[in-house]
């Protein structure tokens, strides 16, 4: 498979898709088995509810799902938002996926009035790449709780401020 950015689609996924999720997702190699089921669960719900607690975007080579975010509004916060979940399939990923999946993301989450993208992920080596991914998406490093996963497994929280929508993206006019 050879998934290039210019040759996917993006669209909702759909509850068919959950199979695909739950292999990717573990084909990773970074989640333990109960992230997997946090991840299925919402990614259950981003299916059946679109919208009410979280929205999913799918990143499809033909019709096989290669890569997939979850995203949802921050509760209890003024416009800011979750960036829950990113998956690229292993066998996709370096092709440029995960960061046409985030400009959609960063788009459908500035048409609904959002302005701030966080994003919590871990300090393990395991995770240096995904690190390397939000810095080259110029996400900053805004919050680190040492061992708050696990001894030796701190959260580091990245965040970035969206640009104000322009009279041509702005939702409301
Ligand atoms: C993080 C992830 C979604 C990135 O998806 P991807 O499709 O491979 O990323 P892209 O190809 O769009 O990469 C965009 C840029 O990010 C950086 N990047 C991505 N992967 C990288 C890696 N392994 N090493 C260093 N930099 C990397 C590069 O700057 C890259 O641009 P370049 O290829 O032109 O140099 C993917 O690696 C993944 O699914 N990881 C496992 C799951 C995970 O950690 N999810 C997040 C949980 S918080």
């Amino acid at each position: 498979m050879s998934a290039r950015a210019s040759t996917v689609t993006l669209r909702a996924p759909r509850a068919a898709d959950r199979t695909r999720v739950a292999k990717m997702v573990e084909a990773t190699g970074v989640f333990r088995p109960d992230e997997v089921d946090v991840a299925l669960e919402v990614f259950d719900d981003a299916v059946a509810q679109p919208g009410v607690d979280y929205h999913a975007l799918g990143a499809y080579d033909d019709d096989r799902l290669v890569g997939y975010t979850c995203y949802g509004p921050t509760p209890c916060t003024v416009h800011t938002w979750d960036l829950y979940w990113i998956v690229v399939d292993p066998a996709a990923q370096r092709l440029g996926v995960g960061q046409s999946l985030m400009a959609a993301t960063e788009d459908a989450i500035r048409d609904r009035g959002g302005r701030l993208v966080v994003v919590e992920t871990s300090s393990r080596a395991d995770y240096g790449p995904t690190r390397a991914f939000y810095e080259a998406l110029r996400y900053g490093r805004a919050a680190h709780i040492p061992e708050y996963y696990a001894p030796a497994d701190d959260l580091i929280v990245f965040a970035k401020q969206l640009a104000p929508p322009t009279a041509e993206t702005a939702p409301y006019g």
